[in-house]
């Protein structure tokens, strides 16, 4: 993962939720291609071991813990820390197993937006304007098949993605005049420890996927990366699916 290629060069990326899953393939992905990535999650062991590993392939990567369901505070605290980023992924997001909507409380859906859709809202917001300052960036959202299409007692999580995908384009529409391009992936199951571990849950849905299996977390980091480079220079308010072709059945 040296980085040989030269097309993140110097960019300093701020991928949240990169301790763990999909985020990891996404650090690691950016640093093979020369960016200059802050790794944040809350658990600073598993960030420290993603720093070191991008460090012992020759990339360039700090930690810097937030929890980003603890507010405001401290996702500014995030942002100042993070630097002046050219690239900032909303990844981290927490998933809820189906439920009943008369059986999700309060305090989940307080839990879930806080994470979801505010901390990225609060980010984007830090962040987005010096982007623009400083001529240009692009952020990349992370969304959800279940964004895109309704399922049996997903409303909470749904409803998350759909708002993601949401922000997407009307902050497309208000950063794009000034260079910044504000995109989303908007992925199917993959193959994180997370969805291993819904095996039940996601097993069944695999057999109405065109693909017929999970993406591997490489697989939708290099949509992201697509979304974050030149390659995609006048693409604004995209929402990628990445799912074997389930949103297109
Ligand atoms: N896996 C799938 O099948 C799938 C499908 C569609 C979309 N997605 C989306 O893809 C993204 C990544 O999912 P994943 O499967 O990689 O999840 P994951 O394996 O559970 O990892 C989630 C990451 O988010 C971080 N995170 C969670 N809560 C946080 C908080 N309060 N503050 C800061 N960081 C927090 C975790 O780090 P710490 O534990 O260190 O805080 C971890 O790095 C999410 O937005 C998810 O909704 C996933």
């Amino acid at each position: 993962m040296s980085p040989n290629n030269t097309r993140f060069s110097d960019r300093r990326a701020l991928v949240t939720g990169s301790t763990g899953g999909l985020g990891v393939a996404i650090a690691k992905a950016l640093a093979a291609e020369g960016a200059i990535v802050i790794v944040s999650g809350r658990d600073k062991a598993r960030g420290d071991a993603v720093v070191a590993d991008i460090r012992a392939r020759g990339g360039r990567a700090d930690f810097v813990a937030a929890d980003l369901g603890a507010g405001e505070a401290e996702v500014r605290r995030l942002a100042e820390a993070a630097g002046p980023v050219d690239i900032l992924v909303n990844n981290a997001g927490v998933w809820s197993l189906p439920l009943p909507t008369a059986e999700v409380s309060e305090e989940a859906l307080l839990a879930s937006y806080r994470t979801n859709v505010i901390a990225p809202f609060l980010l984007t917001a830090a962040l987005a304007p010096a982007m623009a300052r400083r001529g240009g960036g692009a952020v990349v959202n992370i969304g959800s098949i279940t964004g895109l299409i309704g399922g049996d007692k997903s409303a909470l999580y749904s409803s998350t993605k759909a708002a993601v995908h949401s922000l997407t384009k009307s902050w497309a529409a208000e950063y794009g005049p000034a260079g910044v391009r504000i995109n989303a992936v908007a992925p199917g199951p993959i193959a994180t420890d997370r969805a291993l571990e819904a095996a039940d849950h996601v097993g069944p849905v695999l057999a109405r996927i065109p693909s017929r299996r999970m993406s591997t977390p490489e697989e939708v980091a290099a949509a992201v990366l697509f979304l974050a480079g030149d390659d995609a220079a006048n693409i604004h308010g995209a929402v990628l699916s990445v799912d074997g072709g389930w949103a297109a059945v």
